[in-house]
């Protein structure tokens, strides 16, 4: 008798193959697990039965975007997690929790091995493996792609030979993977990092040529760190990324051309789409900046780096997360407020923001009447600030030149 495996099936040219080819190598009757993470660019219902058509046993379809949302992409907001400063982490997110539903699916269905369809070449192995390592140690783990080696054309080639169905083969010259916290685009003319990206790399914001006029206002609620409310309506996170990724990407933003570092080492140029996650992460980082003491903020920068460095490298369910996770989650208590901004043209541009936990105190900070600094009080302040570079000055710089102090830690002279 033969075993049942459960494969991450999303409808594409590689998934559709190992149907197949997992029946034929490994003799494991395969179920399906499509999930829906948002903004999918195929028809379930359609990527359901052709799963059926090519063999598949039973194929489930799930849509996992509310809990996408709270467990991931919130937290991440939260975080301000943004990989090397630029991207959201869209698919990185997206992977621990397929990962976790393939293996509730492999316990309900009584499989025995997990499949997903990443190569040997990226990220995505390595945030499946290791979440599904922690969550099924005893499934074992097959990813097709990675073994076979068959390039592009062989395996359309067995497609052919097998009689698989494939719905969209066309002219595809990227490798696309989107949800709704944006899309990543690699390959093709992307490899060449001189190479402008074609405009058809890009479906979520329009051609510059298209991009509006007259900017948009909107004003976006945040409690807690969590944005509630677009422009006054409150709404569910899931339609409020939803609405956001038109609304702004209509407007040409969150375009992200990134050469980034893979975990495995590889230098990859990678074009990403985010329309609302850019705005998100702005207007976030907005509030923070209203609610946040200078060192809370700084302190959260780094955590920042270090959250968005374990999520990019697959390490959702370690402690070091769950730890920073929770850093977060208190951090944002007083993370509450509007922010208003324009969208325009590829920018996200501040008009104002506004907390009822507001730090800025206008008695202190107004060059006006109403003014209550203690002026006085700066002049003390200053003498004991500047009290090591006085001494240092008047002790190691004493026979300095005007020039000399002009050049000082340049090459020109750097021993002084
Ligand atoms: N480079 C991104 C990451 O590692 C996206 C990977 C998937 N990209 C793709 N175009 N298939 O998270």
């Amino acid at each position: 008798m033969s075993g049942k495996v459960v494969l991450a099936y999303s409808g594409g040219l590689d998934t559709s193959v190992a149907i197949k080819w997992i029946k034929e190598k490994y003799d494991l009757d395969v179920v399906t697990l499509t999930v829906d993470v948002g903004a999918n660019d195929r028809d379930l219902q359609t990527v359901k039965e052709r799963a059926l058509e090519i063999g598949a046993v039973k194929a489930l379809v799930r849509d996992v975007k509310d809990e996408f949302v709270k467990y991931f992409i919130w937290p991440a907001l939260q975080a301000g997690a943004l990989y090397e400063g630029e991207y959201p982490l869209a698919t990185a997110l997206a992977r621990p929790l397929i990962a976790w539903h393939l293996v509730q699916v492999a316990r309900e269905e009584g499989c025995t091995a997990v499949a997903h369809g990443c190569t040997g070449k990226g990220n995505d192995q390595v945030r499946f493996d290791v979440s599904i390592n922690v969550l099924g140690p005893d499934l074992k783990i097959i990813a097709p792609v990675r073994e076979w080696r068959m390039t592009r054309d062989e395996e359309i080639e067995y497609a052919r030979a097998n009689n698989i169905p494939l719905l969209s083969v066309s002219q595809k010259r990227f490798s696309v993977d989107q949800n709704l916290w944006g899309r990543s685009v690699e390959a093709g003319p992307l490899e060449d990092p001189w190479n402008e990206p074609p405009e058809e790399a890009y479906e979520w914001t329009g051609h510059p040529e298209e991009w509006p006029d007259q900017p948009e206002e909107i004003t976006l609620d945040f409690e807690k760190g969590i944005p509630v409310a677009l422009n006054g309506d409150r709404m569910d996170g899931t339609s409020l990324i939803t609405k956001l990724n038109t609304l702004a990407g209509k407007h040409g933003i969150g375009r992200i051309d990134h050469i980034e570092n893979r975990l495995v080492g590889i230098k990859s140029r990678e074009v990403y789409e985010a329309p609302g996650a850019v705005v998100l992460h702005k207007a976030h980082t907005w509030i923070e900046d209203l609610t946040m003491t200078r060192d809370a903020a700084r302190f959260k920068a780094k955590v920042a780096a270090e959250y968005a460095d374990m999520v990019y490298n697959g390490q959702w369910f370690s402690p070091l997360h769950q730890d920073l996770a929770a850093y977060v989650a208190s951090s944002q208590r007083f993370a509450t407020g509007t922010i208003r901004l324009k969208l325009y043209k590829g920018n996200v541009i501040k008009s104002g923001s506004q907390s009822p936990k507001s730090l800025y105190n206008f008695s202190l900070a107004t060059y006006d009447k109403g003014d209550q600094y203690n002026h006085d009080a700066a002049i003390g302040f200053i003498n004991i600030f500047g009290l090591s570079l006085r001494n240092q000055a008047q002790t190691q710089l004493k026979g300095n030149t005007p020039d000399d102090m002009l050049s000082l830690g340049t090459s020109e002279e750097t021993t002084r």
